[in-house]
């Protein structure tokens, strides 16, 4: 690694500088223990997505997220429909590494099963499917006060019209089932779901069960609108 004209002094002050720079985050990057590039996760979100070979490689996944991955409304299942692929991939290879919790769900997306080729598949499949309008809703309590909690709290990450930035992993909330978003945002806020952005969880962190249940209920109301 070290060219031998170098001296030792010049070396190590180089290898201090090196260092350094490894440690400070490049600014594209803002939250790198939350979010780290590397791994399996990197490999996928490299990798060219076949969405034909993606719809094969999804059938396993189909008994749980149902046929053109529209989920359940009682929101055990979630939506993945026109989830942005980077969401998608980030999500599913924090599971597999541990970093989100998912038992029921594992054995079926672990390593022996998909690899990252496989993650790429499937990812551009699910961000191009429908989201067609028939997802649950909440009970329309405190719509107006949660509509501007939202706007003021959640919409510079997750979009005025809930449609997330899949440039930086934050995730489309319109068009997902009500139940599933009141339970997302109770497990980030009460720290279940461990694999959240640390910005995201200061956010919730306050917010009562009335409160999460309106902006869920919010957020389920967004109208469903192509991503792009
Ligand atoms: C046995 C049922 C089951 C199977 C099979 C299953 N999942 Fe899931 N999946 C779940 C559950 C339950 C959740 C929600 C977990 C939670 O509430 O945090 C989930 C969540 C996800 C999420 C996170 C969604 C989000 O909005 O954060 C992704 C991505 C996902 N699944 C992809 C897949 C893929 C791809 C397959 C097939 C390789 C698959 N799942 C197979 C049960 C399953
Ligand atoms: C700093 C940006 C940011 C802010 C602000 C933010 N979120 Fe999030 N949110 C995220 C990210 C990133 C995720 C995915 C977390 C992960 O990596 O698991 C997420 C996940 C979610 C999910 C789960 C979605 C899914 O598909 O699994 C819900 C629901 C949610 N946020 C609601 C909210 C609400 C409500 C607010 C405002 C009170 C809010 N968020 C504020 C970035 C943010």
């Amino acid at each position: 690694m070290f060219r031998t004209t170098h001296s030792w002094p010049a070396c190590a002050l180089a290898l201090a500088c090196a260092l350094a720079l490894a440690q400070t985050p490049p600014p594209s990057e803002p939250e790198p223990q939350w979010n780290t590039m590397q791994g399996e996760k990197l490999q996928a979100l490299q990798a060219q997505g076949d969405a034909a070979r993606g719809a094969i490689a999804f059938e396993i996944c189909q008994g749980c997220h149902r046929a053109q991955a529209l989920g359940r409304p009682d929101g055990s299942y979630p939506r993945l429909a026109g989830q942005h692929a980077t969401v998608l991939i980030k999500q599913l290879t924090d599971v597999r590494a541990g970093r989100r919790l998912n038992t029921k769900m594992l054995p079926f997306a672990d390593r022996h099963v998909i690899g990252p080729q496989d993650i790429a598949d499937i990812a551009a499949y699910l961000a191009a499917l429908p989201v067609p309008p028939d997802h649950g809703r909440g009970p329309g309590r405190g719509l107006a006060q949660a509509r501007k909690t939202y706007e003021a709290e959640c919409a510079h990450c997750h979009g005025n019209a809930g449609e997330g930035d899949a440039q930086r992993f934050y995730p489309r909330v319109s068009g997902q089932h009500y139940k599933y978003l009141r339970r997302e945002t109770i497990d980030i806020r009460d720290g279940t779901r461990t694999n959240a952005n640390p910005r995201m969880r200061d956010v919730v962190k306050g917010l009562s069960n009335e409160s999460i249940e309106a902006l869920a209920d919010h957020m389920s109301r967004l109208p469903v609108q192509a991503l792009r």
